[in-house]
């Protein structure tokens, strides 16, 4: 059965008939990794994996919820539990979220299925956010703008999970377009259109190494870009370019992590516009640039993931690869050849089991649209 009809089937058995059915997508970024808490540029787009929420409203005023990927059991959500330090968090961190901002949804019953891997750096954590959102905004008639809906989904996770997060997943989830990119301004959070090329296909291959967001590696880095920007006497580092980090003498950590910052926005422009005129081998080149920064002055990678976009880079109809999303390990986004992209997956993942003894997930996505109400 497909992942709707059991999750249907599944809320049907716990509350009764009447749910409407919503979707929330995970996401890839194609360059622009941790600038967006910086103010920075990203280019993420929507992928055709997401977060399913049935909903309807509770009748006894009480919001629970379930995950077909848990146990399925039952949870209540009431606006006073607090964190719990587990999934559930996700969902009751947009009714607080809702309540900050002194909207008052309806209480809701709400079932999840998701098949957005976790803690492979394509924002299973997003998805379930938006599409908690999107479920009880609807099912309360309350209307919202993308960016609204943005901010409130990430409130739920920096606020209420506790992971200082930038504007990215939540947005592109929620105002993704199939077949293009976005190439986001977290600043304006105004969004242009970077249509993908017919011949290029984007690859996720997980490295098998779990990141767990709330660890305290992420929060530091966004700390240290804080810093940095202190010191440089701007208030974020979308403000700095290279000249202004020369001339400051920040200790050597700190000029990293600016560095990156600052050169990571740039290859975002440079990407698009290689994008736009169907150079590949130009957003390859940029994108294993990127790993580079990533790896030798944000030092946010790890072995496994430097290796898996090593051997992702020597695979044939490959362009360029790197690691993805908050890092710490996670997966790595490979640009290949749309005709090549299957088998070049295949011969990844082979090769990295050869090389660690461990198979691990990997596979082609198509590019799609943001979230949104099913109608089966
Ligand atoms: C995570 C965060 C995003 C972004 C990326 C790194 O996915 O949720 O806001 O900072 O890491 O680019």
């Amino acid at each position: 059965m497909s992942l709707s009809s059991d999750l249907v089937q599944a809320f049907r058995q716990r509350f009764g008939d009447g749910a409407r059915l919503f979707r929330a997508p995970g996401r890839i970024n194609i360059i622009g990794e941790h600038t967006d808490y910086s103010e920075g540029f990203v280019m993420p787009a929507a992928i055709d994996r997401s977060c399913l929420c049935a909903a309807a409203p509770s009748p006894d005023g009480v919001s629970r919820i379930f995950s077909l990927n848990r146990d399925g059991e039952v949870r209540e959500l009431s606006a006073a539990r607090g964190r719990q330090n587990d999934w559930s968090d996700y969902a009751a961190g947009v009714f607080s979220a809702l309540q900050n901002a002194g909207v008052s949804p309806i209480a809701c019953h709400i079932g999840l299925s998701s098949d957005v891997p976790e803690g492979a750096g394509v924002s299973s954590s997003a998805a379930l956010e938006v599409s908690v959102l999107t479920a009880v905004l609807a099912l309360s008639g309350i209307d919202a703008t993308r960016e609204q809906r943005a901010a409130w989904a990430r409130s739920a996770e920096a606020d209420f999970v506790g992971v200082p997060c930038g504007i990215m997943d939540q947005f592109i989830s929620v105002s993704g377009q199939a077949g293009c990119a976005l190439v986001l301004d977290c600043r304006t959070l105004e969004a242009r259109i970077a249509h993908i090329p017919d011949h290029a296909a984007f690859a996720v291959i997980d490295s098998g190494v779990r990141h767990q967001l709330t660890d305290g590696g992420y929060a530091q880095r966004r700390a240290e870009c804080e810093e940095a920007a202190r010191l440089m006497n701007v208030s974020v580092l979308r403000d700095a370019d290279l000249v202004l980090l020369a001339q400051a003498s920040l200790r050597d950590v700190l000029h990293r992590r600016a560095r990156h910052v600052i050169t990571e926005s740039d290859r975002v422009a440079l990407t698009a516009a290689a994008l736009g005129r169907g150079d590949l081998s130009e957003v390859g080149h940029l994108m294993n640039a990127s790993h580079q920064s990533l790896q030798n002055d944000f030092a946010v990678t790890c072995p496994e993931t430097d290796r898996l976009a090593d051997l992702a880079r020597s695979t044939p109809g490959v362009y360029g690869a790197r690691q993805m999303g908050g890092g710490f390990g996670g997966a790595v986004l490979a640009l290949c050849d749309r005709h090549a992209a299957a088998n070049a997956v295949e011969s990844i993942l082979r090769d990295q089991e050869r090389l660690s003894g461990r198979r691990t997930d990997g596979f082609v996505c198509a590019v799609g649209a943001g979230a949104g109400e099913i109608h089966p």
